[in-house]
């Protein structure tokens, strides 16, 4: 596992999306996997910055993103899909038929996951994984656990992340208990995976992904094991290691 310490936020921020750039130019049909959350943002705000700049071009890219809230709408705004929308895919030429997301509103939640699946499969695999992390150790929604979740389910979010997340909502009562989010092996069957992490509240999961045991009591360190991954944090998310 690569790791790699920048001065502070903007400057993994502008890290993270040259290397996201540098693999579109390489491939302009290259499959992104995306995360929400805070510390994506930055990076986000580059992109469409470089795609301003006519540096990159999105017309070919496909990106899957790791979750979804369930019983979300999409055009609720607390909903990853309008995160995204407001985030990133409004700004560039990414093709709205390009953009995966899990639907939070299926009935059938097993069917939705399984063509998930399927839909990553055909368009060839994920080049490229962003993620952050969360402060359990979660990536995706993959939450501490006594086994490595697998494929694409739906999760029930653990007590940390409802409060963690609360924050985008009006409550904590008002967040999701459960979302639909892609598992251990869609993640490490991506080519390549860089993790994002920034601030203090980070240093300690950051810590134990990269020089604790492997364990899916702390899913991060499942990168341990994937030939091709990178960490990019700031001094914060760093000051334990
Ligand atoms: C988001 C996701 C989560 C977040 C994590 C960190 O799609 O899958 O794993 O990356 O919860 O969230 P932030 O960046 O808000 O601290």
């Amino acid at each position: 596992m690569e790791v790699i310490i920048a001065k502070d936020y903007e400057t993994l921020s502008r890290q993270a999306a040259t290397i996201i750039a540098a693999q579109i130019i390489g491939r302009p049909d290259s499959v992104l996997g995306l995360a929400t959350g805070s510390t994506p943002v930055g990076t986000y705000k580059h992109l469409v910055a470089l795609y301003r700049e006519g540096i990159i071009d999105f017309s070919r890219v496909k990106t899957f993103n790791l979750d979804e809230y369930y019983g979300v709408a999409p055009d609720n705004p607390c909903s990853y899909r309008w995160f995204m929308e407001e985030n990133l895919f409004k700004h560039i030429n990414i093709l709205p038929e390009n953009t995966y997301i899990p639907n939070g509103l299926a009935q059938d939640t097993a069917a939705e996951c399984r063509e998930y699946e399927e839909k990553i499969h055909r368009a060839g695999g994920i080049d490229l994984q962003l993620l952050g992390i969360g402060g359990n150790g979660h990536i995706g929604f993959n939450e501490p656990s006594d086994n490595f979740q697998s494929a694409t389910h739906l999760v029930d979010l653990d007590p940390q992340t409802i409060e963690a997340n609360s924050r985008f909502f009006a409550s904590p009562d008002q967040v999701p208990r459960q979302a639909l989010s892609m598992g251990i092996k869609s993640i490490m069957a991506a080519r390549r995976i860089i993790l994002l992490a920034n601030g203090k509240a980070k240093a300690r999961a950051v810590y134990e992904m990269i020089r604790g045991p492997i364990t899916p009591e702390l899913p991060a360190s499942v990168l341990q094991l994937h030939p091709q991954a990178a960490v990019i944090i700031d001094q914060e998310a760093a000051a334990l290691l």
